[in-house]
């Protein structure tokens, strides 16, 4: 069975297995970098493909056989010894629609060398993040993760090889288009949103997706965030229907962090780097306190780096609340603050936080890149005028 008549098996159990009201993942790209095979996750029907269709260099390496505690995607990686920098995936996009990208970066000793390497990673030429794969904890993998609005036909995540001759490497990369240019509306066209933290407060484990409404429906991964001495609340939403911009899952609405007390802020901290960036924090509320009386009340005030300028929200049971603060210049850590205001009766509470920074793809990077743009809108010209033939 080829893997055309596999993606279109796929679909149908898809539709089958969700009644078509559950996200299209059939046209999700999960690409397990260095695989010699495609596999099926049985669990989420998550088919995750080899490297193939989408990037002509680089060779197959498996990781060393003593790391055998990670997911199987992360046990092989592409790597690009040949020195052609850039090696670029590509994938076909729409220009108007936004497109959430997630690589993961494995080493596992796979060179034998113990000399995990620092390279960059760029979209479509402009640089997205400088990947410090010595860098990770515990051998844990290092995961980037941004939303592209590229604003053009063609999507591009290279691996830069870096001059001090150390060889770039990816373990896995995975595509998702948002299925509506409405979700993360403050994502223009040719902007990127860098993510810097997506949590999920009150929680025990990470919500991802599972394959049914229980969890993601955009493949986000929602981190369990946990706070020392602060209240964890939770309820069963039992998929009553609230709308949130974003839809954040069920699973993360349904629980919370409240501060200890009503004197107690609640105190989001988070570092980013020295230089000046724009960044865009979004913060989801939810009144979960069933037993919450009718003259309760649990209005707080939200605070950025202490600024004078703050947002107040007044929450009502069953109203889900999206605060944005954007956008906000930051340099260095930076705190959020949410303390009650004045006769608020409940202290503060937050369930979930997306935080990122903005990254411009306006400029054209290269010379080169606007030849070959020019040399495009020539062919469409030749090829609307032969339209027009017809
Ligand atoms: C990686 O390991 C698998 C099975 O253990 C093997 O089939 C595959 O050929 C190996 N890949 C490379 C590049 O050595
Ligand atoms: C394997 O990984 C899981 C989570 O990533 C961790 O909880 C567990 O302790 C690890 N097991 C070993 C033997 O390292
Ligand atoms: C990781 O690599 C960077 C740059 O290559 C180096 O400056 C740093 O000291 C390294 N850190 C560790 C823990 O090896
Ligand atoms: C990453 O890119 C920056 C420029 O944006 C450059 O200064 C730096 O040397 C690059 N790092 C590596 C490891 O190639
Ligand atoms: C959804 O999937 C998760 C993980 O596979 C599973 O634990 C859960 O029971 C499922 N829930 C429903 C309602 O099917
Ligand atoms: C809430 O849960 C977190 C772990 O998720 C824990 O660290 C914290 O102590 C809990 N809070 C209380 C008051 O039990
Ligand atoms: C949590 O509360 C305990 C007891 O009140 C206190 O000793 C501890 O310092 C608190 N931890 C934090 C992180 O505030
Ligand atoms: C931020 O970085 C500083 C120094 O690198 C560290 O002491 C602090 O704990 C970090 N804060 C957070 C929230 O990660
Ligand atoms: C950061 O950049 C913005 C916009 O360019 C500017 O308004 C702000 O003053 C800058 N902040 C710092 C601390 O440099
Ligand atoms: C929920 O509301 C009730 C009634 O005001 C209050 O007694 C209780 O402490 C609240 N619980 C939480 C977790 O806010
Ligand atoms: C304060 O924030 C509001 C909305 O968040 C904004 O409209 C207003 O311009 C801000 N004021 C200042 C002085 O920054
Ligand atoms: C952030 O809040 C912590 C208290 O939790 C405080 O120690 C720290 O100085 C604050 N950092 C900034 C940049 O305001």
């Amino acid at each position: 069975m080829n893997l055309w008549h596999l993606k279109v098996l796929l679909l149908f159990l898809l539709i089958h297995a969700t009644e078509s009201a559950f996200p299209e993942t059939y046209q999700w790209i999960n690409i397990d970098c260095g695989a010699e095979s495609y596999t099926l996750d049985t669990k989420n029907l998550i088919n995750w493909e080899t490297d193939t269709e989408y990037i002509q260099t680089g060779k197959n390496k498996n990781v060393t056989e003593m790391y055998t505690n990670i997911t199987m995607q992360m046990k092989t990686l592409r790597y690009f010894p040949e020195n052609t920098s850039p090696n670029c995936y590509s994938f076909l996009t729409d220009g108007i629609e936004k497109y959430i990208v997630r690589a993961s970066f494995y080493y596992g000793n796979y060179d034998g060398l113990m000399k995990p390497p620092t390279f960059n990673v760029s979209v479509n030429g402009f640089k997205w993040m400088t990947v410090v794969t010595n860098s990770s904890q515990d051998e844990e993998p290092i995961v980037i993760e941004g939303i592209f609005s590229p604003g053009a036909d063609q999507m591009q995540v290279c691996l830069e090889s870096p001059q001090d001759g150390d060889v770039p490497f990816i373990s896995s990369l995975e595509v998702v288009q948002l299925p509506f240019n409405t979700y993360y509306r403050l994502i223009e066209l040719r902007t990127a949103f860098l993510l810097q933290q997506r949590a999920t407060f009150g929680r025990e484990e990470d919500v991802v997706y599972t394959g049914n409404f229980t969890g993601d429906r955009f493949n986000r991964i929602w981190k369990a965030k946990g706070f020392p001495n602060h209240t964890n609340m939770s309820t069963s939403l039992q998929y009553s229907y609230y709308y949130v911009d974003n839809q954040p899952p069920y699973a993360v609405l349904e629980n919370a962090i409240e501060a200890p007390s009503l004197l107690d802020p609640i105190i989001l901290s988070f570092n980013l780097s020295q230089t000046n960036q724009s960044l865009c924090a979004m913060l989801y509320f939810l009144e979960i306190n069933n037993s919450r009386k009718v003259n309760d009340s649990r209005e707080f005030q939200i605070n950025i780096g202490g600024q004078k300028n703050t947002t107040t929200v007044n929450l009502q049971l069953g109203e889900p609340v999206l605060v944005t603060l954007y956008p906000e210049w930051v340099v260095g850590p930076v705190n959020i603050t949410m303390s009650a205001v004045q006769g608020s009766t409940l202290p503060p509470m937050i369930n979930a936080m997306e935080v990122y920074t903005v990254m411009e793809m306006y400029s054209v990077p290269s010379p080169t890149s606007e030849a070959s743009r020019a040399l495009l809108s020539f062919t469409f010209l030749v090829l609307c005028y032969f339209y027009a033939l017809l």
